[in-house]
């Protein structure tokens, strides 16, 4: 099965998607100025890929820690701990299959880059039958493998570039997939930024930054001025896992937010008159009686033990939703439902790619875990196109354990039917049909037909006038009789 991972679009106004198991074995790098759009575009991919693989975010400016909230990533503000702590999380991660945002915003620059180095490390040495795959998200990499000597000191440097030139090098066989962004890619460790197969590369201004882009590309020179004229949001891609040949892609809309967004122009204060705001300017400071208290506001760190807890409750494995009462879930299922069909790129997309949105959207409706895995979805959904939202509706669980023996491919169209034939509504036509079974071939719904008759879940008549009713004897229900063409 791939699965992919829909990046945005193309000039043409195609979807450009990334196929996720390519990228965990060719890894990604991602190049722009600051403000090209690099931050977005990593959002974008990890909340697509959520839910279909682990993921792992090396976040310097603490942007992604708003993943928490809507994909359950268990956020690691790494000031709190020691380096042996943070090196016990990143093993423990690894057992459990946890998605983690590791934040080391409000760390010095030397701080840092031994965190990331300690955390990665540990990832790295985890034993083999903790191997499962995982992307590791590395933004500013340039900070953790730079290209020159800078102030830090070498030991820091070394520990910290050999950590990243594992995770792109070696990092593959034991599951983990760099994607690393970096706003200077002459700034970037060369032998880290060579081990990507795919790249992304958005506006870039300064000569010797695209000169390497040309490089990694392949392309000459002119060719590569192309990047100059980037928009905010549009990068070039290639690769393996994106394209053969170079394409612009436009970024997609993301779902959360940046915790620091772009700084915005408003208007200045005119009311208060300048002297007033001398006086605002020089005020004292206000007296506190308690001493510390208006100077340390960080709320309490999470203790070490509590974290190790999180970690292990976000392993991904069994879906279901038992903390809940089932008729609420199935109530928030069928809403959920109604809001993907009602979506009108929806019709279009696989099921793979709507889970993706379904798991999101229980999450958003406080759903902790999503209550169907990708084949009870699949079924839920050719339900959903079929009109049929409310399963606990003993009359279509019924109808569902009678076309039990059918491809999941038919079940759209037999409840198509079925809709029409229990509310004595008119026999669907072929082209309705057609439809539900995602073709446009008028020969390929009569053999769907002729099938389901030869399974006698369907009994089709057709009366003097030409009409055609279908009945399914298994359920006693039969539609009105109307065109078929
Ligand atoms: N495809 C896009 N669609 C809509 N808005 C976008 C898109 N790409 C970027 N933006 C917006 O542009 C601003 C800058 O983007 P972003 O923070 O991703 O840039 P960056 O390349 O990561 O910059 P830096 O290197 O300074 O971190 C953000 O406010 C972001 O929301
Ligand atoms: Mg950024």
């Amino acid at each position: 099965m791939t699965v992919s991972v829909d990046m945005g679009s193309d000039e043409r106004g195609g979807s450009v998607p990334i196929d996720l198991e390519e990228l965990l074995a060719t890894r990604l790098l991602v190049q722009g100025n600051s403000g090209s759009g690099k931050s977005h575009l990593l959002r974008r991919l990890l909340e697509r890929s959520a839910g279909q693989v682990q993921q792992v975010v090396i976040d310097p400016e603490g942007d992604f820690v708003t993943l928490s909230g809507a994909y359950g990533h268990v956020v690691i503000e790494a000031g709190d701990y020691s380096e042996r702590e943070i090196a016990r999380f990143a093993t423990r991660l690894r057992e459990h299959r946890a998605s983690v945002v590791l934040s080391l915003e409000g760390l010095e620059v030397e701080g840092q880059m031994r965190c990331a180095a300690a955390f990665l490390s540990a990832m790295f040495d985890a034993p083999r039958e903790h191997w499962y795959p995982a992307l590791v998200v590395v933004d500013e990499a340039q900070l953790f493998a730079p290209a020159a000597a800078g102030e830090v000191t070498e030991e820091v440097r070394r520990a910290s570039l050999s950590a990243m030139t594992n995770l792109m090098c070696r990092g593959r066989k034991r599951g983990l997939a760099g994607v690393i962004a970096t706003q200077r890619l002459a700034k970037l460790a060369k032998n880290v930024a060579a081990e990507a197969s795919n790249f992304l590369m958005g506006r870039t201004f300064l000569d010797i930054d695209m000169a390497r882009a040309a490089d990694l590309l392949g392309m000459d020179r002119r060719q590569a001025e192309t990047i100059r004229d980037l928009q905010r949001g549009t990068f070039l891609a290639l690769g393996p896992a994106v394209s053969r040949r170079p394409i612009t892609v436009r970024i997609g809309a993301v779902e959360t937010s940046a915790r620091s967004g772009s700084p915005k122009l408003t208007p200045l204060p005119t009311a208060t008159p300048p002297e007033d705001m001398k006086d605002l300017l020089f005020a004292p400071e206000p007296v506190v009686d308690q001493p510390g208290f208006a100077f340390d506001s960080r709320p309490m760190a999470v203790p070490p033990d509590r974290v190790i807890a999180q970690l292990g409750r976000s392993v991904p494995e069994p879906l279901t939703a038992t903390e809940r009462d089932p008729q609420e879930v199935e109530a928030i299922v069928a809403e959920v439902m109604r809001a993907i069909v009602a979506d009108a790129e929806a019709a279009l997309r696989p099921p793979s790619v709507l889970f993706q949105d379904f798991q999101v959207r229980c999450r958003m409706a406080d759903l902790a875990r999503p209550p169907l895995d990708l084949a009870g979805f699949t079924r839920r959904l050719s339900c959903a196109r079929a009109g049929i939202f409310d399963l606990a509706d003993e009359a279509w669980t019924t109808a569902l354990d009678v076309a039990g023996g059918l491809p999941d491919d038919m079940l759209g169209a037999f409840l198509l039917v079925a809709r029409a034939a229990r509310e004595g509504a008119p026999c669907p036509s072929d082209a309705q049909i057609a439809e539900t079974y995602g073709t446009s071939s008028l020969g390929r719904v009569r053999r769907l037909i002729g099938y389901i008759e030869q399974r006698e879940l369907f009994v089709c008549r057709t009366d003097l006038t030409g009409k055609r009713s279908i009945t399914i004897p298994r359920l006693g229900w039969t539609t009105q009789a109307a065109e078929a063409a």
